[in-house]
């Protein structure tokens, strides 16, 4: 079903999602019709199989990952917000300092998507239709985490504004690893896979705050790791006479690892989780899916 066609009961404010269909939840439609769920939420599903789903704009924790079970039990940004506030009153002030730092780090490189999407348009680059579509589902997806980020992070250490104001993007020490849209995907996708694995490596941390936010930065691993297939999959069927040429590329973004980090969404790898560990096995995971790739078709 059409936006348009459920356009009379979707408030402006709300929330609109995009996603394919789900399976597993307990929520079921008839194509082409429209069905009220728990007072406040709505699906619409498409003829294709897609769905669209309009959702109070308080519900900000929604990820592409999320089930339908997911998105029916799922607490608004400040439910999640309000728990961890509570929570971190009973952690030790080390532990409090840790994932202040970590709520922050991850809250502004999300915020930096932008900043990335801005150079990306400067670049005298002819991206394909599949890759623009490619970026801007990226990017809702990581404007939807920022979001969620901020407001867990300002309910529990206070205002972002004055963060977010100062960010200052500075893509010169990167800047070599932007060739032509083949380079950018192999940055894209590995820096993705780094970027999951620090997450995942810090849930130790943010489960100390409550389910709520293990349950949300777990599906935000699940974005990221669909962002990672997707511009692998780019790579794949836009630049499949290049794939032997992924080793040399990714060892260059590799050894740009370590420079600080200046608002560039990508190698924003300055957070103590991160390590050689990470660096080395993101290389390693994306170098070999390629080269299987390589093999597969015979190239
Ligand atoms: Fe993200
Ligand atoms: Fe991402």
């Amino acid at each position: 079903m059409a936006r348009n066609s459920v356009a009379g009961v979707v408030r402006p404010e709300w929330t609109l999602v995009r996603g394919r269909r789900a399976t597993g939840g307990a929520f079921s439609w008839e194509t082409g019709s429209c069905s009220r769920l728990r007072g406040d939420r709505w699906f619409a599903a498409e003829p294709s199989g897609g769905w669209d789903l309009h959702v109070p704009g308080s519900l900000g924790t929604l990820t592409r990952s999320m089930s339908l079970r997911d998105l029916e039990t799922a607490p608004s940004t400040e439910g999640i917000a309000r728990e961890a506030r509570r929570l971190l009153l009973l952690l030790r002030p080390e532990e409090r300092g840790a994932l202040e730092t970590s709520l922050r780090d991850d809250m502004v490189t999300e915020y930096d998507a932008r900043f990335l999407v801005d150079y990306l348009e400067s670049l005298d680059v002819a991206f394909s239709p599949a890759f623009r579509e490619n970026l801007q589902r990226w990017y809702r997806d990581e404007v939807r985490h920022f979001g969620s980020f901020r407001g867990i992070f300002e309910a529990c250490f206070g205002d972002a504004a004055p963060l977010l104001a100062a960010r200052r993007p500075d893509f010169a020490e990167v800047e070599h690893l932007f060739g032509g849209e083949f380079e950018i995907l192999c940055l894209l996708a590995y820096d993705e896979l780094a970027t999951l694995r620090g997450y995942r490596g810090n849930l130790p941390l943010y489960d100390r705050l409550g389910g709520g936010l293990g349950a949300f930065v777990r599906r935000v691993i699940g974005d990221e790791a669909g962002h990672y297939a997707g511009f692998r999959a780019l790579l794949i069927e836009n630049h499949a006479d290049r794939l032997g040429e992924v080793d040399r590329v990714v060892e260059r973004i590799r050894a740009a690892e370590g420079a600080p980090y200046r608002a560039t969404f990508v190698l924003d790898h300055d957070d103590p989780v991160y390590g050689d560990h990470i660096f080395d096995d993101a290389a390693r995971v994306l170098t070999t899916q390629i080269q299987r790739e390589r093999t597969r078709l015979g190239a």
